[in-house]
């Protein structure tokens, strides 16, 4: 069992790259108790959008310096998160990182993966032609968008949908539902077998 019932408040921080639409929604139901968590600090490796939605919110951001990696491992030491929450980040985790945090460490991943992994995946399945696609909230491992998947959620797409109109659909569903499963991972019991994640004891 990895999941833990806890007493005390737990820790998270979240990383970015961008636009940081999902820190903001993550850190909004962390002020508001929903997501039961407190959020210590966002972590980005480059200014961006996502610094000043954490300065309207009072939340401690930090910018990595290089190299990002070493920055980003004492930062975990120091802080040391119950949960490190990727939201947008667009940098790979060094397999020592993502091996010393297996489990720590979740993604959120604008496609029903295993398709359409990397950058641009809503635009990658839009020029696909898919009818449906999706989200996918997952561990990381040492791959690119490989680790083991804790949540999807799919999505029809309209035959007159733009792809504007397709991101606007896939970050709704983003913002539904990542702060609920960050929640349910810090609070209720799960098991991983083999690649699966299986809730409960
Ligand atoms: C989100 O759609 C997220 O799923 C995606 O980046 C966007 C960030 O938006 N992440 C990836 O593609 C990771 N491979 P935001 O900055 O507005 O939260």
């Amino acid at each position: 069992m990895y999941g833990v019932l806890r007493s005390e408040l737990p820790n998270i921080v979240i990383l970015a790259s961008g636009n940081g639409s999902n820190f903001q929604v993550l850190a909004e139901k962390s002020l508001n108790g929903e997501l039961q968590a407190r959020v210590k600090a966002l972590i980005v490796d480059k200014p961006c959008g996502a610094i000043e939605r954490a300065n309207k919110l009072g939340i401690d951001s930090i910018v990595l310096s290089k190299p990002w990696y070493e920055n980003f491992e004492h930062l975990i030491e120091d802080i040391n998160p119950d949960l490190i929450v990727l939201a947008g980040f667009m940098r790979i985790i060094p397999e020592n990182l993502t091996q010393k945090y297996f489990l720590k460490i979740v993604n959120i991943h604008p496609s029903l993966l295993p398709s359409f992994p990397g950058k641009d995946a809503i635009k990658q399945a839009y020029e696909y032609g898919v009818k449906v696609t999706g989200i996918t909230i997952h561990f990381v491992d040492a791959g690119i968008d490989t680790g083991p998947i804790i949540f999807q959620k799919s999505l029809e797409v309209k035959e007159d949908w733009d792809l504007e109109t397709l991101e606007r659909n896939i970050h709704m569903l983003e913002h539904d539902f990542y702060w609920r499963v960050v929640n349910d991972l810090l609070y209720k019991p799960y098991k991983i077998q083999g690649r699966k994640v299986v809730w409960g004891v």
